[in-house]
């Protein structure tokens, strides 16, 4: 079982992608880190191709990647900073980006036995996703990572998080340490009793929906 953590922020010494890090670490599971900063994301260009093309996208950089992993993921926790009430810009194009997954292995939109918005590969499994702001918008930026997760892509959102920390260092608020933690604990135990029938219906989904 593995967990994939986004750390959404560009920044050096970002909160966010601390907690990010804190709560793949709680968990007791095998997890692996990508932090947007270190990657090429281009916007989508809203081209469709994806539909048409087996959920592949023409844009050449490393969202390409980034869709692999999130096609072999067990569990997700993405971070982000709040931007003007939402969540960043950056963290909103992998967003945009992702929904290519939805069309992978079922061929061109026009292929009657294809589902219009395709399929949810994610669908059933456990997220955390994580907003830290300065000191207003998080709340609202929470809403747009919790409809990511909850609505578009059918995921069990197991615990969230959205902060204010008036410009300190997160490691210096314990409270939200510990809420991190906690967070991380409850995702590991979700995957780790993710019961053989939750499974199966994940793979029947992928075969037939
Ligand atoms: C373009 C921009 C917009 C921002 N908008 C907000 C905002 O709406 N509300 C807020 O409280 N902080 C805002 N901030 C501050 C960040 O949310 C804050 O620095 C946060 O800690 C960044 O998260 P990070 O440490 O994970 O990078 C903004 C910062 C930038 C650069």
């Amino acid at each position: 079982m593995k967990i994939l953590g986004i750390c959404g922020s560009l920044r050096k010494k970002s909160n966010s992608n601390k907690l990010v890090k804190t709560i793949a670490e709680s968990s007791g599971c095998d997890f692996d880190l990508i932090y947007l900063k270190d990657l090429e994301i281009k916007p989508c260009k809203g081209c469709a191709a994806c539909m048409m093309n087996e959920g592949k996208c023409p844009i050449r950089d490393d969202m390409e990647l980034i869709n692999q992993k999130l096609m072999e993921t067990d569990a997700l926790i993405i971070g982000s900073p709040t931007y003007g009430w939402d969540v960043s810009g950056a963290v909103k194009t992998m967003l945009d980006r992702s929904s290519a997954i939805y069309f992978r292995e079922i061929g061109p939109l026009y292929n009657e036995d294809m589902p219009f918005l395709g399929k949810r590969p994610l669908a059933g499994k456990s997220a955390v996703p994580v907003i830290i702001a300065a000191g207003f918008g998080h709340e609202r930026a929470l809403e747009t990572l919790t409809l990511y997760l909850e609505h578009n892509n059918k995921m069990n959102v197991v615990d969230k998080i959205a902060e204010a920390t008036y410009a300190q260092d997160v490691y210096d608020l314990p409270d939200v340490m510990k809420h991190a933690e906690q967070a991380g604990e409850k995702l590991g135990n979700a995957l780790k009793q993710r019961s053989p029938e939750l499974s199966l219906r994940y793979e029947s989904n992928n075969l037939l929906a």
